[in-house]
């Protein structure tokens, strides 16, 4: 049977013909979720660079920075890659709005879903919904001070930025927010595309595991960072350099 007569008996021949777009779009904020989830992961733990040494914490910033491939580090490197991550953050940002409930009637309906069926994947989606609003602002301000200033990223400077800038309230926020939306947005995505093929039960529990690890895991780095911050706040401005490149200098100089 073709295509046209399978239309025609079903009524649909004189009805506009269906768009693909809409499953393009939410493919693409599917592929977007799951690389900023990723990213987010990989992120933290480099953050949490400062929990193990202030020298680990520079030899990761200046990584990035091509210190050790050009002998010197190029902070606009890390402008390039913060350019990036804007650029996949506004599209999945505008994938997102679509689902965005649009009036009153539409909030009302989600809610009773999750309080009156109890149902909690409805109560997640609310979640989701909330702190991907928020992250709109909170992201924003971060991204921005990330590409204008890459160079002010190090054991010291960051933590400048965290203490004496105050900077901390709008990490603890963005830290929870950010969190619970990529551990939601992963499940999510997992039980959309049905892998790995778990239960949701167990899905659930992987998902509050992952969330909790990462939760705790920025959370003693952001206190690393204001403890530094504090001790220092006297000295704003100074540079951490590890002793071996102290060394290292010296010696080019002498020699
Ligand atoms: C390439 C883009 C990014 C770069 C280079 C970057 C870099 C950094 C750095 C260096 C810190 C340590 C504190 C500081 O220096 O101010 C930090 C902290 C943080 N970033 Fe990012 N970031 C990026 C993207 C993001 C995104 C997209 C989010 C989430 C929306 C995010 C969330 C956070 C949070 C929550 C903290 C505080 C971590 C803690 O608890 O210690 N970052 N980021």
């Amino acid at each position: 049977m073709s295509h046209e007569t399978i239309l025609i008996q079903v009524g649909l021949a004189d009805k506009p013909r269906k768009s693909r777009w809409p499953a393009r779009l939410d493919l693409l904020q599917s592929i977007t979720g799951l690389f900023l989830a990723l990213f987010m992961w990989g992120h933290m733990t480099l953050v949490a660079s400062i929990l193990w040494s202030k020298d680990a914490m520079w030899t990761i910033a200046r990584f990035f920075e091509g210190y050790f491939i050009f002998g010197k580090g190029y902070p606009w490197l890390v402008s390039c890659i913060v350019g990036f991550i804007i650029l996949v953050v506004v599209a999945h940002a505008l994938m997102a709005v679509r689902k965005f409930p649009i009036n009153y009637r539409q909030w009302r309906v989600i809610h009773a879903h999750a309080k009156m069926m109890k149902h909690e994947d409805s109560t997640l989606w609310v979640w989701q919904a909330y702190t991907g609003f928020l992250l709109f602002f909170l992201a924003s301000a971060h991204l921005y001070q990330m590409i204008i200033w890459p160079q002010n990223i190090g054991p010291y400077v960051s933590s400048y930025r965290v203490w004496s800038e105050g900077v901390w309230p709008l990490y603890l926020v963005m830290l929870l927010a950010v969190e619970l939306h990529a551990c939601i947005g992963l499940y999510r995505l997992t039980v959309k595309w049905g892998w790995p093929n778990l239960s949701r039960e167990t899905l659930r529990k992987v998902k509050w595991g992952l969330t909790a690890f990462f939760l705790v895991l920025g959370f003693l780095s952001l206190v690393a960072y204001m403890k530094i911050g504090y001790e220092h706040r006297t000295r704003v401005g100074e540079r951490y350099t590890p002793t071996w490149v102290v060394e290292k200098e010296r010696g080019a100089q002498q020699g």
